[in-house]
């Protein structure tokens, strides 16, 4: 799907909530899988946005699910400080996927904070403009309002928002 040369020996991290994963961060893992050696997509124990609706081993399964394809692609979690994180598993580069040049005013500081706190370089890949619209908060509250989410987010992660609704007693 995508050519590119790949930076030798590098280890990316791609960080982020995924509450619930998307088709946009989808896009950015096959991106920077294209790119990088090794990609550990690593999911945030405590998303700052309030309570999560997958549980932390709920998200890292569905993102296991949905890159079981990519060979160079592991799942992990971490809680605190990203710049810890990146620095204990001694990886070279954040990935941070960009749908809007709004994602870039909060983003640059954060590259600042962690290049300042680790050292580290943060690379930003842009998503497919066709996703420039998805976020996982989004998601929610449509699917919560009984809105169609198909097109926005993997099978997997479709059954399992389904499953949960189930569990719930709801429709
Ligand atoms: O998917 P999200 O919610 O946009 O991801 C945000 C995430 C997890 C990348 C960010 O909140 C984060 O890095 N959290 C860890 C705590 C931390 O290091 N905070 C300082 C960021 S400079």
């Amino acid at each position: 799907m995508h050519n590119h040369l790949k930076i030798p020996q590098s280890h990316a991290v791609y960080p982020g909530s995924f509450d619930p994963p998307t088709n946009g961060h989808l896009d950015v893992i096959a991106r920077a899988a294209a790119i990088f050696p090794s990609v550990t997509v690593a999911v945030v124990v405590n998303p700052q946005k309030g309570s999560p609706f997958f549980t932390l081993d709920e998200r890292e399964e569905m993102l296991r699910r949905c890159t079981s394809v990519y060979t160079n692609v592991s799942v992990a979690h971490f809680r605190g400080l990203l710049a810890d994180y990146v620095r204990r598993i001694a990886a070279d580069v954040i990935v941070k996927g960009l749908r809007v040049v709004s994602d870039f005013e909060s983003e640059m500081s954060f590259a600042h904070m962690n290049r300042s706190l680790a050292n580290v370089d943060t690379m930003f890949l842009m998503s497919d403009s066709s996703y420039s619209f998805v976020s996982s908060s989004l998601i929610k509250e449509v699917f919560l309002q009984e809105g169609d989410i198909a097109k926005y987010v993997p099978d997997v992660v479709l059954a399992c928002m389904q499953q949960k609704r189930l569990a719930h007693g709801r429709k």
